[in-house]
């Protein structure tokens, strides 16, 4: 098994491509950090699976393309692909930071197409693979102080259901990974509470038995995904109600 984990570097895509250890034959870890690259291919060797790791950039479709069409060339199959690239930043309302916009959307979103206008075509050939993307509780709906992120999350959210009956078509799985809180670089930055804060290494845990059994919606924890499936479906002047409470400074 070959698989690809893009924003393998840190934080959950991290803790997610230690579970292929051993277990894939090829494990591909991109991201940009140098350093901590080189620090991961060291580390992660002598377990049994080749360790490859390059540098890219999800937001320049030529580095994107450029890598990815170098390991598919060499490995000639992909069977999975796990896209953990992720920015963000809490924003204000009022004051309209147009380039945390510009950038939340580049790597959230775009990076994603990026990715996906190499890899489809190639999961496509092979008629088989899976796709798994990691959108967030954030995109169900439009939480306080995430009108940058949240939309780009939605906008995954969005694209995962577009692709999904085309890919079953050519016997490619797709998921999609919405988790709550999770203790990363990401989420240090947050000033509120954040309830149900679990570790990379137990979301990378659940992510993972999902991605076993190919389901398509890997949304967790499950009190929470209850929770914001049911508030999404409310009527919108409960809605917004209920959303007042729901982000506490
Ligand atoms: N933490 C949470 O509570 C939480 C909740 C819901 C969803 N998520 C989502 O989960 C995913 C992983 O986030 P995380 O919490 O693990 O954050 P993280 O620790 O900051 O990891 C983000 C990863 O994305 C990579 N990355 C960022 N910009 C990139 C770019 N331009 N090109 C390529 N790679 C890039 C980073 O690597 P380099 O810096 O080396 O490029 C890093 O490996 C994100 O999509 C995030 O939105 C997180």
């Amino acid at each position: 098994m070959n698989v690809i984990v893009l924003g393998g570097t840190f934080g959950i895509g991290f803790e997610l491509a230690k579970k292929y250890l051993g277990k894939s034959k090829n494990l591909i870890i991109l991201g940009r950090n140098d350093e901590k690259l080189n620090e991961i291919k060291n580390q992660f060797s002598g377990k049994n699976t080749n360790i490859i790791t390059e540098k890219l950039d999800v937001t320049s479709l030529e580095n994107t393309r450029n890598v990815l069409s170098k390991i598919i060339d060499e490995l000639k199959q992909i069977d999975l692909v796990i896209y953990s690239s992720g920015f963000y930043k809490p924003n204000n309302t009022f004051d309209v930071d147009i380039d945390l916009y510009r950038k939340t959307i580049e790597v959230n979103f775009m990076g994603l197409i990026n990715v996906m206008s190499v890899i489809l075509p190639q999961l496509k050939k092979q008629q088989n693979g899976h796709v798994a993307m990691i959108s967030s509780l954030a995109g169900f709906f439009g939480l306080p102080n995430s009108s940058g992120y949240g939309p780009s999350k939605a906008a995954m959210m969005n694209y995962s259901e577009s692709i999904y009956n085309d890919c079953k078509k050519n016997n490619i799985f797709v998921s999609l990974i919405n988790p709550g809180f999770v203790k990363t670089r990401l989420t240090d930055q947050n000033t509120f509470e954040m309830p149900f804060l679990m570790s990379a290494e137990k979301a990378a845990s659940i992510i993972y038995q999902g991605l076993e059994k190919k389901k398509y919606d890997i949304t967790f924890p499950m009190v929470m995904s209850f929770l914001f499936k049911f508030i999404r479906i409310l009527p919108r002047p409960i809605f917004f109600f209920f959303l007042k409470f729901m982000v506490k400074t």
